[in-house]
């Protein structure tokens, strides 16, 4: 009987001796540890890089969108209002700073009203030269008016028109002296809040609604839309023509974009949306560099091609 026969067709003897060798049977099971590790790393890698994003978020940040508001249409503003205002105007200022601001800044604005006693910081008094928030130029009190000071206890006064605002800052300046009101600066206020045309703030809504709404709207015929465009090829003399050839690629969705949110007037709102995605707006991403200024000169233009082509 041949005793080869019953010998093991591998010696592992012999193997242990140089076992190198083992390499050949320990390969294809390495080789299959690795594809599946890196199948599974590869299928998880959108967890494993959000792991690490929130890690980094602070989890003080609260994201938060628009909230509802009620719009309004808010009249022209005779530009000479701004800078001299006539008696009859500040007597009305009077009556409204009695009305709406004394009880914090007090009658003669020394900021020692009775409610603002226990506010802090206390409430501004207006004769004081140093400390303010927002400084004291006209622009920089309409500011206050506009958007208020609201962790500090200023609220805004939205509701006011904006010739009651004036009305108001006006009576303030009899109270104390003012540095002298430039022409700059009231054509910088025309600029920011549109004070030569008449403004329609429209009701704002929660821009995750706006998005949904824009949705399903966006396969309706829009008269107001296809007027907005054709006025831009006709009335050329009427718009600011440059404004259009620089920056828009497509009026389209311009117009439309401008017409269904009607929030985008305000604009803080607009720049926003417009410097995080202009091509989302029809405009070229050129828009999103310019300064501040040009940006508010844009947003003008576009409200009022808007306000013009709105069929009521
Ligand atoms: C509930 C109390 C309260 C009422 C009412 C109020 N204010 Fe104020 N106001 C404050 C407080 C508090 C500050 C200080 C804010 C700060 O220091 O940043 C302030 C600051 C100001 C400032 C200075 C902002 C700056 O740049 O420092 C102006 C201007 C102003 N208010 C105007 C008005 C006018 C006009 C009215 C009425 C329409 C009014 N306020 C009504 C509490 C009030």
């Amino acid at each position: 009987m041949d005793k080869n026969k019953y010998r093991d067709e591998i010696n592992f003897k012999e193997l242990l001796k140089n076992p190198i060798r083992l390499f050949g049977f320990v390969f294809p099971g390495t080789l299959l540890l690795i594809v599946v590790v890196g199948i599974l790393y590869v299928k998880s890698v959108n967890d494993i890089s959000f792991n690490d994003i929130s890690k980094a978020l602070p989890a003080s940040v609260v994201i938060t969108d628009l909230e509802m508001k009620k719009g309004a249409t808010l009249p022209a503003v005779d530009l000479a209002i701004v800078k001299n205002a006539p008696v009859e105007l500040i007597q009305k200022g009077r009556e409204l700073y009695d009305a709406t601001c004394s009880s914090c800044h007090g009658a003669k604005g020394l900021g020692d009203g009775s409610a603002g006693a226990a506010l802090n910081p206390k409430p501004r008094n207006f004769t004081a030269t140093s400390g303010w928030t927002n400084s004291r130029s006209m622009i920089g009190m309409y500011k206050t008016l506009q958007e208020g000071i609201l962790k500090n206890g200023m609220a805004a006064y939205e509701y006011l028109i904006p010739e009651e605002r004036l009305a108001i800052l006006h009576y303030i300046r009899t109270l104390a002296e003012f540095p002298e009101i430039t022409d700059s600066e009231v054509s910088d206020m025309d600029l920011t809040y549109g004070f030569s045309n008449e403004i329609t703030t429209a009701n704002q809504i929660p821009v995750k609604l706006a998005a949904e709404k824009i949705i399903a709207e966006g396969s309706k015929e829009i008269t107001t839309v296809n007027y907005a465009i054709n006025y831009v090829k006709y009335h050329e003399a009427d718009i600011d023509k440059e404004i259009f050839e620089e920056y828009v690629v497509n009026l389209k969705r311009l117009a439309t974009t401008l017409q269904n949110n009607t929030n985008l007037s305000d604009f803080n709102t607009f720049k926003t949306a417009v410097v995080n995605d202009p091509l989302n707006f029809g405009l070229n991403s050129r828009l999103a560099r310019q300064p501040e200024a040009e940006l508010k000169r844009v947003h003008l233009s576009f409200m009022n091609l808007i306000s013009k082509s709105n069929i009521k």
